[in-house]
């Protein structure tokens, strides 16, 4: 019961963060201890060597651009999910029915990947909607980094979108949660010095096909 009014206290803030920004970041949704079990799940996928350089763009219009991403990614396959990561998917399922209800969306879906960013690594500022495809409504990223520190870089950087000259920096730090419009949050990862882990996914809309 605690964890579910702390649930609904976070959910809130997120809805009222989102409306007025555009972007919210909370630190309340996944105890720390779940989330270095699910570091530990994606330290042996990374270990077995089944991530794949990152892409930039969508289905059969992907390049691999070093010069816009330098991350290495692993898709979940939401009919196999590990126990964690259906206890991950559960949660952000009511995040995601929560926002339907609040801002009458209809939000059907989730994708989500685990990302390694190698030293050095960044992602150039962008959107995270496809232009061909505007299935992604609001991205969901939670950091797997303890002990993480400010001079170690890898900054999240999110864009104002009304002023793009102002900023907010976000420091990917285990147990931090950020949220944003797909459609309207222009961000970037800076360059960091050691590697950098998160959980990176999409709350969609189904597709005509509703897929
Ligand atoms: C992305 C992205 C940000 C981050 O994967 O599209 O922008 O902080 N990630 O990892
Ligand atoms: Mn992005």
């Amino acid at each position: 019961m605690e964890d579910e009014l702390r649930n609904m206290n976070v959910f809130h803030k997120i809805a009222d963060d989102i409306s007025s920004k555009g972007w919210s970041v909370s630190n309340e949704l996944f105890d720390l201890i779940f989330l270095s079990d699910l570091l530990n799940e994606l330290n042996s996928i990374w270990l077995n060597d089944e991530f794949k350089k990152a892409a930039i763009g969508r289905a059969n219009d992907q390049a691999i651009q070093p010069e816009i991403r330098g991350d290495f990614i692993y898709w979940l396959n939401p009919k196999n999910l590990s126990v964690l990561q259906n206890i991950y998917f559960g949660k952000i399922d009511e995040l995601r029915l929560f926002l339907n209800r609040e801002f009458f969306l209809a939000l059907e879906n989730f994708e989500a990947h685990f990302a390694v960013y190698p030293p050095k690594g960044f992602y150039k500022r962008h959107l995270d909607q496809f232009l061909s495809q505007q299935l992604r409504m609001i991205t969901c990223i939670t950091y797997l980094n303890f002990d993480w520190k400010k001079e170690y870089g890898g900054i999240l950087r999110i864009y104002d979108y009304k002023d793009d000259r102002k900023f907010e920096d976000v420091i990917p730090n285990a147990g931090t949660f950020v949220c944003f419009r797909s459609d309207k949050i222009y961000h970037e990862v800076l360059p960091s010095t050691k590697q950098r882990f998160s959980l990176t996914g999409w709350l969609r809309k189904s597709d005509v096909f509703g897929n």
